[in-house]
């Protein structure tokens, strides 16, 4: 699958925009497939500041497996998420503007050795306190016992993950490149949740060439629409914008 170079010139301006899909292939589960997270678990229980009002033991416990199962030896980097952290380093290197945005709150992305990175829905690897909203790395299981780092408290700590009706991280860097990209790429999102889901058309409006790379089309409105598993398509694609950049 070559690049079809709908570019009148090589991009000079890349925003990406990552989600789930990508890290299938490394064996994290997605969201909305038939065997997705939210066929177990119910959004608003596991994934909203009510549902971890009402009952924190459960939010705490679906984030602990989740970050368990992310620090396990299987789950590691795919060739797509190698394949961007290659194509970010040479464009850079080559005076190209480079931004990745993620939805996932994996670190597969930083692991794969991307560095201009967004994780807008937050990370699992992370913790924040209720207090002061200080940010902690936290690889452990987080619960009502863990002690916070800023207070010395127990009992107030959540996961640094944006919940639904939160507002997603970033959103000032990320709308400011995506203002100024020519080529925005979306890879393994069904583009369901907001904002996220509209960046490709605020792409559009601001001059830029836009594709898809997913399983599936979601007839999102993308100029470009390549089908296939990321592990594949993404690596044909960016080497091959290589060569045409
Ligand atoms: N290669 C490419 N695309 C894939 C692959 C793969 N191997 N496997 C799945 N996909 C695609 C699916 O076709 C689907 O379009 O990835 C997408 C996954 O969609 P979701 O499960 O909805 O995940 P995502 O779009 O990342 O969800 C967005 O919703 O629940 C919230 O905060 C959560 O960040 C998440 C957000």
């Amino acid at each position: 699958m070559h690049y079809s170079n709908a570019l009148s010139r090589a991009p000079r301006s890349v925003v990406v925009l990552t989600g789930a899909g990508i890290s299938a292939e490394s064996g994290i589960r997605t969201f909305r497939a038939s065997d997705g997270l939210w066929e177990e678990h119910r959004i608003e229980d596991v994934a909203s500041p009510e549902g971890f009002a009402r009952n924190p033991t459960l939010v705490y416990d679906f984030y602990n497996q989740r970050r368990r199962q992310l620090q396990s030896p299987a789950i590691k980097p795919n060739a797509a998420h190698s394949a961007l952290a290659r194509f970010e380093h040479n464009f850079v290197q080559a005076g190209g503007e480079f931004l990745l945005v993620t939805q996932n709150v994996d670190n597969l992305h930083e692991r794969a050795g991307s560095e201009s990175l967004c994780h807008m829905h937050g990370e699992l690897l992370k913790s924040r306190c209720l207090n002061s909203g200080l940010i902690f790395e936290w690889r452990e299981d987080l619960g009502f016992d863990s002690v916070c780092r800023c207070c010395q408290q127990r009992g107030n700590l959540r996961p640094h993950i944006v919940w639904f009706g939160e507002m997603p991280c970033h959103m000032n860097v990320i709308e400011a490149a995506l203002t100024r990209c020519d080529l925005f790429i979306s890879i393994g999102t069904s583009g369901n949740v907001y904002p996220a889901a509209g960046f490709g058309q605020l792409a559009r409006y601001a001059g830029a060439h836009t594709v898809e790379i997913n399983l599936e089309d979601t007839r999102s409105g993308f100029d470009e629409v390549v089908l296939g598993p990321a592990a594949t398509r993404v690596p044909e694609f960016f080497n091959s914008l290589l060569q045409n950049s």
